[in-house]
């Protein structure tokens, strides 16, 4: 009679328990996806060949994280010395040899079992933009020295390829609406979500030979050359685009601008060596440039005694140009010259195309919103616990009655 008792306790508890164990399995099973491995590090290389000089940007970011906003960083900005890469048309290969000293500083940054899958490319902008229109065949030879030189190195080269205006100004305003977090942004609820309470930004951008202006308008563009269409995180925008060249025109002002994007080029730049880019008001700008440009040499090289001689000579006509640029050019007002921010960086990168050229074009921007699993779910984890401990608590009892149980056949039918 006890026998038959605890040999019914004793399967009717096996059963339990193995039914338990296969949901345990099973919730821990189907949600572990893709949190078994740790989190490894992407690279990916982008050549910024503008019309004064060329730049190389390393990034980084960790490989599950792929569709979120804000997680890539930049390693380094290499600036490659001598001039940019139109400038050797008539020596084709001594545009790929400047690249080389870049190359080799990101072969040391990258782990050498991540060059090979590291995504490279180089975009060139205004200035081969122009030597194009000028003689294809030279821009032609320009592009593959270059390339030959990138592919010399171990890595994933994707092509060099002039950028339109209008790329570079739409890849100038992905770079900054994904580093700003306005186009997607991991919620406290822990969910992907567009960002309610903020707006896209527009973006406004001064090469060394040509000028973008990139925004989302209130109405419908009818021009179709100066409208680009995109689908970002489940979210359609319709913008304006334009580029125009600042060259053509007449010798001197070649000249000029070309003096005015030696160093670094940019509005920022322009503006930020009168520290003009900290929010001040329209007409504060206009009297600092016109105190500044009405200053005499000796007093200026007084109050900027470290300051390179060349760099001080352009500093007034950088910045009355810039300024025109935005007054009479864009139209900005005293209200609406408060709505721009003068930055460099965001979160320690470089506001340019460069990224959000690599963004697309590593499909790290999905058009629609990435639904992720990482790891167990909260509400997982909690029924396998609870599972676990009752599992515990049979197998003891289970023990118990074996540890009881004193007949041979009882024991064997466990
Ligand atoms: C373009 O450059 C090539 C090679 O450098 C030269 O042979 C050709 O004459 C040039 N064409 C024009 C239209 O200048
Ligand atoms: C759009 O671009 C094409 C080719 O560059 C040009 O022929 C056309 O006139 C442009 N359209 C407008 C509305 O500017
Ligand atoms: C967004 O664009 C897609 C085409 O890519 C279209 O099918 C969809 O209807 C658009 N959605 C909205 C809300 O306009
Ligand atoms: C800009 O501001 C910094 C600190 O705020 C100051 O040291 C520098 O002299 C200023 N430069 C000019 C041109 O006013
Ligand atoms: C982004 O990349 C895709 C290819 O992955 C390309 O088809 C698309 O035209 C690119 N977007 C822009 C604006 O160039
Ligand atoms: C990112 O999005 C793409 C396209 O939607 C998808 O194929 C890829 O698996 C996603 N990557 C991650 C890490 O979520």
């Amino acid at each position: 009679m006890q026998t038959r008792l605890f040999r019914a306790v004793g399967w009717s508890s096996a059963a339990v328990l193995a039914v338990l164990g296969v949901a345990v399995f099973l919730l821990v099973l189907t949600s572990v996806k893709d949190a078994a491995l740790p989190t490894r590090n992407k690279y990916g290389l982008v050549f910024d060949a503008g019309s004064t000089h060329t730049a190389l940007y390393i990034y980084r970011w960790p490989a599950d994280k792929e569709n979120g906003t804000g997680i890539v960083s930049q390693v380094e900005a290499c600036t490659v010395s001598g001039p940019g890469i139109s400038s050797y048309a008539d020596n084709a290969t001594g545009a790929g040899a400047s690249l080389k000293p870049c190359l080799d500083k990101a072969m040391e940054i990258i782990p050498v079992e991540q060059q090979r899958e590291t995504p490279t490319y180089l975009g060139a902008t205004a200035g081969m933009r122009l030597l194009r229109e000028q003689n294809s065949t030279k821009a032609e030879q320009v592009f593959a020295e270059v390339s030959k030189a990138i592919a010399e190195y171990p890595v994933d080269f994707r092509g060099a390829r002039v950028l339109t205006g209008n790329e570079e100004g739409s890849f100038g305003w992905i770079t900054v609406n994904y580093l700003l977090e306005t186009l997607v942004k991991f919620s406290f609820a822990e969910k992907w979500e567009h960002p309610r309470d903020t707006e896209v930004l527009g973006a406004l951008d001064l090469g060394g030979a040509s000028t973008q202006i990139t925004f989302q308008p209130g109405v419908p563009i009818e021009d179709k050359n100066t409208s680009v269409f995109f689908r970002l995180y489940g979210t359609n925008y319709s913008l304006y685009t334009h580029s125009y060249l600042c060259y053509g025109q007449t010798q001197a002002l070649k000249m000029l601008l070309a003096a005015l994007h030696q160093a670094f080029s940019g509005l920022y730049h322009n503006l930020h060596f009168l520290n003009l880019t900290r929010g001040q008001s329209l007409s504060s700008v206009q009297a600092t440039i016109r105190q500044f440009c009405t200053s005499s040499w000796e007093k200026v090289q007084k109050e900027f005694p470290t300051e390179k001689r060349d760099h001080l000579r352009d500093t007034c006509a950088a910045s009355s140009y810039t300024l025109t640029l935005l007054v009479q050019g864009y139209r900005f007002n005293h209200t609406t010259w408060l709505n721009i921010h003068f930055v460099r960086q965001v979160a320690n990168i470089d506001v340019g195309w460069t990224l959000g050229y690599m963004l697309n074009l590593t499909n790290m921007i999905p058009s629609e919103i990435p639904q992720r699993v990482t790891g167990l779910k909260r509400s997982n984890w909690t029924a396998a616990t609870v599972l676990l401990a009752i599992m515990l608590i049979l197998i003891f009892s289970l023990l118990t009655v074996i540890c009881c149980q004193k007949t041979p056949s009882g024991y064997e039918m466990l």
